[in-house]
């Protein structure tokens, strides 16, 4: 039972990073076949253990808290995700599951192509274009207004031709980057030095998520209207009415078929994915919806997704090519992995040559050598990976595992327990300094734009570069005269570094590189001790209080700090004026601040943990417990006992609307 709990509470902790990573940073480090195998892993894993699952369980929840850029917008309704079929047999259970729900034979299915790009909500008032934010976590997204005003399939005002429209009319719809637009992108990021972008979906949500609207504006976005949230069913009476409304208004739809049965369904599903590879932009799927609304509003959502509609997703793409050789790469933190360098290979529309094995047991158990034919795919279309090797030769040499860093010869050893090995040779290994160094300034970290890692190496290699604390005491006159940087590229350079100074404090703590801290966990950090100071303080007992901070995570943090080096750089960067912003902890004038407030129950628009989190930025002390201390009880459904003792002591009650105006309160 222990090992149970144990599995999911790793697989929770995993599938929010991920959800970070690809939500916030733009960079899933996993595709989305492991992602989905994981969540089904953790569905079954939570039914297998039978207790109630938490509220902010991957599970239960959509996408992942809005970063703190943008400000954050809630949502007039959630907006909802989609659960996904991979087989027929899925389609046909579901098929079954709405056929006994609404006691009908064959309801009329309309089935629409699946844009892989990002979900947006886009609040029109009176017809006018007032708030357009992103999904976030499905309650709150970011507002993106300015930048979404750039893309030409988003009307500022609704063409009503004269009907009436809804006060408030919430239209949801994907913007996407073209397949085109997606290739001149890249060559530019390429020309500029920049590291591309994986997929067009990365590539959208990145320019979205611009701060300067005119760098969205020059990326070319495309927009496609898929439904509506508020307002949306004073509009129309069944999906394919809501579209062809939404294309009267002048939004882009995507063409759509009509279904009455699996059959039809599956049809239709192969003929998008023989013409997948023809259409203009990225699709991963097809997704089901039952036509009629009054029919969808009987079958509801579970969790996070509708019981009204699914998304059949395309298998990733495989392809075969050999192996030239295996690299042993060295990471930031010296662990040394196993990557297969290969004959370059067309897969789901892009070259791949080089493709991570992780570590020794993986290389042996999909037998891949020097010389193997191996099935490769790029899951989800994001990190090409390789399934295994085929037709494996019983004499071919295996490779060997290297007995000294392939960067520094220093020797290599292996922590008992793990598979990683790791190199022994710290910052005095070029790898390791090279790799922290590209961690430092990248996107999810310090985001130093032009600070690539083709230049990073070459600044290690002339001995710029000898620590992390070198990027702001660069000397911009050595790179004069080097290849690809002009003038203005180094003025540019030296400007993004200066801008990067002021970065929040969860991006400094996540550049740092401190082992087991992502950005999940370097954001719990931020806002739970809201200034650097207070985490490079905190003892044992402090950091376990942060959630998801466990016993090796804080182990770790106190041994970062604990070392004279680590903090050496931390003041140097400090001196060089870098300044992590602090988390506002308090802010003075909020009606809760600074009393003790309790939550309780579930919310129907957002997670109690988020909600909660949110409190603790706006000045509010959460506690866990009702007493005779608390202040307040906010209550939401199926609150059971601690309303009932807030009752008896005579504590404040509020609710969920309360809740919320409070979030918003200004
Ligand atoms: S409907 C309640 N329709 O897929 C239904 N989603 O995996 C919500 N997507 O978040 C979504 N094309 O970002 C819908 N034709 C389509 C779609 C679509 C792409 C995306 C959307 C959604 C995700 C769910």
């Amino acid at each position: 039972m222990n090992g149970l709990k144990q599995r999911i509470d790793a697989l929770r902790t995993q599938l929010i990073e991920h959800n970070y990573r690809y939500y916030i940073l733009d960079n899933p480090q996993i595709g989305d076949a492991e992602y989905d195998r994981q969540l089904r892993e953790l569905v079954s894993l939570e039914q297998e253990l039978g207790e109630p699952v938490p509220a902010d369980s991957p599970t239960q929840t959509v996408g992942a808290p809005v970063s703190s850029t943008f400000a954050a917008r809630v949502h007039g309704e959630p907006l909802l995700s989609l659960a996904n079929a991979f087989e027929d047999d899925e389609v046909q259970a579901f098929v079954r599951r709405v056929c006994e729900a609404i006691g009908a034979a064959s309801p009329r299915f309309i089935i629409e192509p699946k844009v892989d790009g990002l979900a947006v909500n886009l609040r029109y008032e009176q017809g006018q274009l007032s708030i357009a934010a992103t999904r976030g976590d499905g309650t709150t997204g970011e507002d993106v207004t300015d930048n979404i005003r750039t893309i030409s399939d988003i009307p500022w005002q609704l063409n009503t031709a004269g009907l009436p429209v809804p006060d408030v009319l919430e239209v949801r719809g994907e913007v996407y980057m073209s397949k085109q637009a997606f290739a001149a992108l890249n060559e530019r990021q390429d020309a500029e030095g920049a590291s591309p972008f994986a997929n067009p979906r990365n590539a959208a949500a990145g320019s979205l998520r611009q701060l300067d609207a005119r760098v969205t504006a020059r990326r070319g976005l495309c927009f496609f209207a898929y439904g509506a949230g508020l307002g949306g069913r004073e509009l129309a009476a069944s999906q394919s009415q809501l579209l062809a409304r939404l294309a009267d208004f002048g939004f882009a739809v995507q063409q759509t078929a009509m279904a009455d049965g699996v059959d039809e369904l599956l049809a239709h599903y192969h003929m998008l994915q023989q013409q997948r590879p023809e259409l203009p932009y990225e699709i991963d799927g097809v997704v089901y919806k039952l036509d009629d609304f009054a029919l969808q509003s009987r079958l509801g959502a579970v969790a996070r997704s509708p019981r009204w509609a699914i998304a059949h997703k395309f298998p990733a793409e495989e392809v075969q090519t050999t192996v030239r050789d295996i690299i042993w790469q060295v990471g930031r933190t010296g662990v040394i992995t196993p990557v297969a360098d290969m004959q370059p290979v067309a897969v789901g529309g892009v070259m791949v040559s080089r493709a991570t094995l992780h570590n020794i047991d993986e290389l042996r158990r999909k037998q891949v050598y020097a010389g193997a034919r191996v099935i490769v795919r790029r899951a989800g279309d994001v990190i090409p990976e390789v399934v295994g090797a085929v037709d494996v030769d019983p004499d071919a040499c295996m490779p060997v595992i290297p007995e000294v860093c392939p960067a520094c010869q220093a020797s290599v050893f292996r922590i008992e327990g793990e598979v990683a090995i790791r190199c022994s040779g710290g910052l005095s290994c070029p790898a390791q300094l090279t790799e922290r160094l590209c961690h430092f300034v990248s996107r999810g970290a310090m985001d130093i734009e032009g600070m690539g890692d083709k230049l990073i190496a070459r600044l290690v290699d002339e001995g710029l570069l000898a620590s992390i604390a070198d990027v702001y005491e660069l000397d911009y006159s050595a790179l004069g005269g080097w290849q690809g940087m002009g003038e203005k590229k180094i003025a540019n350079l030296q400007a993004a570094v200066a801008e990067s100074k002021n970065r929040t404090l969860a991006r400094f703590l996540h550049a740092l590189g401190i082992r087991h801290v992502g950005t999940a966990t370097a954001t719990g950090l931020a806002s739970h001790f809201g200034e650097l100071d207070a985490v490079m303080g905190a003892d044992e007992e402090a950091l376990l209080s942060v959630p998801d901070v466990g016993p090796e995570v804080a182990a770790s943090i106190r041994s970062f700090f604990a070392e004279a080096h680590n903090r050496d750089v931390i003041h140097r960067l400090l001196a060089a004026g870098v300044q992590p912003a602090a988390v506002k902890l308090a802010a003075s004038n909020h009606p809760l601040a600074g009393k003790t407030v309790v939550l309780t129950g579930s919310f129907a628009s957002i997670q109690r943990r988020l909600a909660q989190e949110q409190l603790r930025a706006l000045g509010v002390k959460p506690a866990g417990s009702v007493s005779k201390n608390t202040d307040v009880l906010i209550a939401g459904e199926k609150a059971g006992s601690k309303l009932s003792k807030a009752r008896e002591l005579g504590v404040e009650i509020a609710d969920e609307v309360q809740l919320i105006a409070w979030l918003n309160w200004q």
